[in-house]
């Protein structure tokens, strides 16, 4: 995957790129030219997932796997081996999630407070502070993942998390924007197909979040990576410091 002289072969890094939504931004951005590195906790997770997608869109080489924790600074020396001194084009934060845990006492709402912020807001700082220096000037692209759930509540620290990241996204579109960097978030709403929900979604729930949608459907993680691909591409370079909602409808754009 080294860049070879005079060639211009883009790079992204999704971070998550092991399953759901960061799979198949993964995989759009394989098909629109990218070498992709997958990055994730689980190592055999994201080694399928690398060989999956590189066969799928029979680009051998293309995708690599990192085995990661993004919640430990330590742990982001794996992923600039894996970068390997080349120029980044795109670092695309949609590792997190919902963690759940006892509330009884104050030490425990502590840990359940900081499991979300780190799960949701450090990976997505420690990974973009790592590829800051090695990002594309002018063209580089940051996307992060928030949620609807910070738009309009729901999931405690977790919608507190994913709220976190806009009010980052605009400080760093402002620090970045005069080296032609552009930094959006992209704010899915119920998205069916991913690991997200685990066991906790239910056919009632399912129903509940369909029927709160404007076109009657749950989204789809190839909905999601539309819109990421689109804002990594070239011709979004006039779109930064903004917050696009991936819903069906279920909030209304603010
Ligand atoms: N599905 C939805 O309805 C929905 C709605 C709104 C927003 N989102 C957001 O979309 C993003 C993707 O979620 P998804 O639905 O595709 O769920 P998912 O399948 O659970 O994907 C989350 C990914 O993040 C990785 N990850 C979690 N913590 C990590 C860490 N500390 N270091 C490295 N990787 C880590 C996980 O892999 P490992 O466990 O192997 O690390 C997993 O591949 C998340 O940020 C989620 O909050 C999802």
């Amino acid at each position: 995957m080294r860049e070879q002289q005079g060639e211009r072969r883009r790079l992204a890094v999704v971070s998550g790129g092991g399953t759901g939504i960061g799979a198949a931004v993964a995989r759009g951005l394989v098909e629109d030219g990218f070498d992709v590195l997958v990055v994730g906790r689980r190592g055999d997770v994201v080694d399928a997932a690398a060989r999956r997608i590189a066969d799928e869109c029979g680009r051998a080489g293309a995708v690599r796997a990192v085995t990661a924790d993004l919640t430990d600074p330590e742990q982001l020396a794996a992923v600039l081996d894996a970068v390997d001194g080349r120029t980044v084009d795109a670092v695309v934060n949609n590792a997190g999630g919902y963690l759940g845990g006892p509330t009884g006492t104050l030490d425990e709402v502590a840990a359940w407070w900081r499991a979300n912020l780190d799960a949701n807001v450090l990976t997505a700082v420690l990974l973009t502070e790592a590829l800051r220096p090695a990002l594309r000037r002018p063209g580089g692209r940051v996307i992060l993942l928030s949620s609807i759930a910070a738009q309009r509540g729901g999931g405690g620290p977790y919608s507190a998390a994913k709220a976190a990241l806009h009010g980052w996204a605009y400080d760093l579109a402002a620090q970045l924007g005069p080296e032609q960097i552009t930094v959006n978030v992209v704010s899915p709403g119920y998205v069916a197909e991913t690991e997200f929900f685990g066991d906790r979604m239910t056919p009632e729930g399912h129903a509940k979040r369909v029927a709160a949608t404007l076109v009657g459907r749950a989204g789809t993680p190839d909905d999601i990576a539309a819109a990421v691909r689109y804002l990594v591409g070239p011709s979004a370079g006039y779109v930064t410091g903004q917050v696009l909602g991936v819903n069906g409808g279920s909030v209304f754009g603010r």
